[in-house]
């Protein structure tokens, strides 16, 4: 019970639609930390989505609650934070996982467009941002706390295919240092971790509708370049992760990247 008597709040707890068995990085997130002893605030703009994830905890003997927010909308959130802190009195744990890429018009730099910047720096960049402007004040005032935000290890990759992802998952790493310092006085942490390249649905499922290829083929391709085992993480991975993070056990780290990418990043050449 690594996170016993902790609340949790983890934004973009459901989970894109999928095909197979992959779970998202969102969902295994609160399954575990739920599993772990954590009260679960599961918060998403797709409420039936952050449902079936809270569903799944209260099932298993854990205790949970769904709430509906978008990340842009300041106020949905503010209303969101501000329910979940009258409700338990106190928030230990925020986990923004939420990310969008070319289902927001990512593309390569000559095939991107104003909005398609402003929806992926909003979702990435903005929603993370207004997360933690809100959970600050608490945790400040608790003297306590661990964010947890999920960029991606392709800030660090040169040659991505798109340009606005990598950039906006750049600016997060960024945000997360300077909130860690900027909290580090009063015990708050700020942790951010890079997932590499990850079986879960929103990245292999999602694909095959927008390509028209076979599951198979999208996973064998994106398999083949992870340098361990020539295999994806899945979403217990970045959990797992997370939860190390999250956890007490984390209690003199804050403002550090976590790759969790299969050696990924240490590949060079
Ligand atoms: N899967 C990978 O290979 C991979 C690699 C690197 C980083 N990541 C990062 O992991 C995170 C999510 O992964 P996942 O597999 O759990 O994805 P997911 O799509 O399954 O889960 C994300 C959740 O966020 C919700 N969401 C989307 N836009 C929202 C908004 N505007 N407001 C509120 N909720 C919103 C979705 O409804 C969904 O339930 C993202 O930040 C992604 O960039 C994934």
């Amino acid at each position: 019970m690594r996170l016993e008597n902790k609340i949790a709040v983890i934004i973009g707890a459901g989970q894109a639609p999928g095909m197979g068995d992959a779970i998202g990085n969102g969902r295994a997130t609160a399954l575990l930390f739920a599993r772990e002893g954590a009260t679960v605030c599961c918060v998403d703009r797709d409420l039936k989505s952050a449902r079936q994830t809270s569903e799944m905890i209260t099932a298993a003997g854990g205790t949970a609650m769904a709430l509906v927010a978008d990340v842009t909308d300041e106020a949905a959130m503010e209303e969101a934070i501000n329910r979940v802190a009258m409700t338990w009195s106190r928030i230990d744990i925020l986990h923004n996982n939420v990310g969008i890429s070319v289902e927001g018009g990512d593309a390569p730099l000559e095939d991107v467009s104003t909005d398609a910047f402003e929806r992926i720096f909003d979702v990435n960049l903005l929603g993370t941002m207004l997360a933690c402007k809100h959970v600050l004040p608490i945790m400040r005032e608790q003297k306590s706390g661990a964010i947890v935000n999920i960029s991606s290890a392709s800030a660090y990759w040169t040659g991505h295919p798109t340009v606005l992802y990598p950039a906006s998952k750049m600016a997060m790493v960024s945000f997360t240092r300077q909130i860690a310092i900027q909290n580090a006085d009063v015990g708050v942490r700020a942790n951010t971790i890079l997932p590499g390249l990850m079986d879960t649905p929103m990245a292999v499922d999602r694909r095959v509708e927008a390509t028209g290829r076979t599951r198979d083929d999208i996973a064998a391709e994106r398999d083949a370049k992870v340098p361990l085992l020539n295999k994806m993480g899945t979403g217990w991975d970045v959990a797992n992760a997370a939860l190390f993070l999250a956890s007490d056990e984390a209690g003199f780290i804050t403002g550090i990247e976590l790759p969790v990418d299969g050696g990924s990043l240490a590949r060079v050449g």
